[in-house]
């Protein structure tokens, strides 16, 4: 009997467990992205545009495309970091020349002085060239740990990145922005959903691929 009971036991043991399993597995699959980004991941933001609503007057003037050239370093006399006037509602804007998904964006402060002044800043991802239209990423709650901030952006389409400070008389400082993701591919939207839910992806590919040489063919005629 008591040899029964305890087989039972452990074959809804090994259920929990398979459950526990799976649920891990997908949380890890939806949080991935949260992780750095892969060695050797190319930096999208190298082959893009910057610009800025204004620029400092300066000797060292802070042109918006130092946050894309590559070089992280974070004294602002390095000649390596973007810097606007003082103004209302400043921002930089990337320009990536194409959508992607954009998984992570890593802002790299200034160190020397004036880390807070990034404090509340917006991080938009989206296709529209006006930054405030699109959807935000992460607004920056906190400086202090370090000059890197590295933002999850969980596959967010855009072609624009742009950091946004919604407040009076600021200054929007960068020493880089990095930007890491993936080319979307022409296709249905179905595409996206699928990735995450990767147990359907099968059967509605082979669907697809079913359904355009249908219309390949048809085409032909
Ligand atoms: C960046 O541009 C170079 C030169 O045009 C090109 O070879 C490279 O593939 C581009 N990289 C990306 C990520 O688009
Ligand atoms: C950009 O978008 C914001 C918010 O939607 C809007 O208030 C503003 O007028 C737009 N600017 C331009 C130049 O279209
Ligand atoms: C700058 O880039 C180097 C090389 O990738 C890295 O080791 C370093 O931590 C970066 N510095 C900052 C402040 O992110």
């Amino acid at each position: 009997m008591s040899h029964t009971q305890s087989s039972t036991d452990s074959s809804a043991h090994g259920s929990m467990k398979l459950l526990i399993g799976l649920t891990v597995l997908g949380f890890l699959s939806l949080t991935y992205c949260c992780e750095d980004p892969a060695q050797g991941a190319i930096n999208l933001a190298r082959n893009g545009t910057a610009t800025q609503s204004s620029n400092n007057v300066h000797s060292n003037p802070g042109y918006a495309p130092k946050a894309i050239d590559g070089n992280n370093q974070t004294d602002f006399s390095g000649w390596s970091c973007t810097h606007t006037k003082p103004e209302d509602n400043p921002w930089w804007k990337l320009d990536l020349l194409k959508s992607y998904r954009v998984n992570h964006v890593i802002l790299t402060n200034r160190e020397d002085c004036c880390k807070e002044r990034l404090l509340g800043a917006e991080i938009h991802v989206g296709d529209s060239p006006n930054i405030t239209d699109n959807p935000v990423c992460a607004t920056i709650m906190d400086v202090s740990s370090g000059a890197r901030i590295p933002l999850c952006c969980k596959g967010m389409e855009g072609r624009y990145v742009g950091v946004f400070i919604p407040a009076p008389s600021s200054i929007v400082t960068l020493c880089e922005v990095e930007v890491y993701g993936q080319k979307i591919e022409p296709g249905p939207r179905v595409c996206c959903y699928l990735s995450h839910h990767w147990s359907l992806a099968i059967p509605v590919i082979l669907l697809q691929n079913t359904f355009q040489f249908g219309i390949r063919s048809a085409d032909l005629n």
